[in-house]
């Protein structure tokens, strides 16, 4: 308790965006399985990772200059009412009202551009008008996928774990799971490639930057697995 208290009045201290505390947004996280999403808090958990080690890559390579706690915070953060989605709910944008509410309003425009309809409004054009920190979140979550570990005799999967890919491979799991669904499913595609075109130009500006996704992809792994043997 008096550590976190230390963190945030040193966050305070040097002008950074105030947060909610780690362990609230891992217990909000814990209570989506009582909803059946066991998988979130991982994909979550994994995203958070990816931020805050994108983030680092970039500070070491000196052409940035960006918090690791912000961006891992939101990472971690942000699909905390995924259950909501089932209700037909943007879940996306009762995030971002939450955070306003709970007075972290720069950690709600931080996840804003996750928000799906908001994503579907960027475009390479405008691309410029999101901040550093915004786009290293939305790649963290575009690499970041659910992965299907187990299948029943049918070939349908009954188990999902999670893994980071290169850009071009998680496109591929999600064409592929788009493709393996009855009826026609081309705008679903054209979403996906107009998402991924995005994210592919936001890969290159994180390279300039300095960013090494092959490294980026190791540590997130070995961090990960690392996470998981604990948490179990
Ligand atoms: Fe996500």
């Amino acid at each position: 308790m008096r550590s976190r208290k230390l963190s945030h009045a040193s966050r305070a201290a040097s002008k950074k965006p105030p947060l909610p505390s780690r362990k609230k947004i891992d217990r909000m996280l814990k209570g989506l399985f009582k909803h059946g999403y066991f998988g979130v808090r991982d994909h979550c958990r994994l995203c958070e990772i990816a931020s805050r080690k994108t983030a680092k890559q970039l500070n070491a390579a000196g052409k940035a200059k960006v918090d690791p706690i912000f961006v891992s915070r939101g990472a971690f953060a942000h699909d905390i009412f995924r259950h909501l989605a089932e209700k037909g709910m943007n879940e996306e944008r009762v995030a971002i009202r939450y955070f306003e509410k709970m007075g972290f309003p720069e950690l709600a425009q931080l996840v804003a551009p996750m928000e799906s309809l908001h994503f579907q409004r960027i475009t390479p054009k405008n691309l410029d008008k999101l901040s550093l920190e915004q786009k290293i979140v939305l790649y963290a979550d575009g690499v970041c996928r659910g992965v299907p570990v187990a299948y029943d005799k049918k070939g349908n999967p009954t188990k999902w774990g999670q893994d980071i890919f290169a850009l071009k491979d998680a496109y591929g799991t999600l064409l592929e799971r788009h493709l393996s669904k009855k009826g026609s499913v081309k705008g679903k595609i054209r979403l996906l490639d107009k998402e991924f075109f995005s994210k592919w130009l936001i890969e290159l500006e994180l390279i300039r930057m300095g960013l090494n996704p092959e490294k980026l992809i190791k540590d997130t792994r070995r961090a990960y697995k690392v996470w998981k043997r604990k948490s179990n």
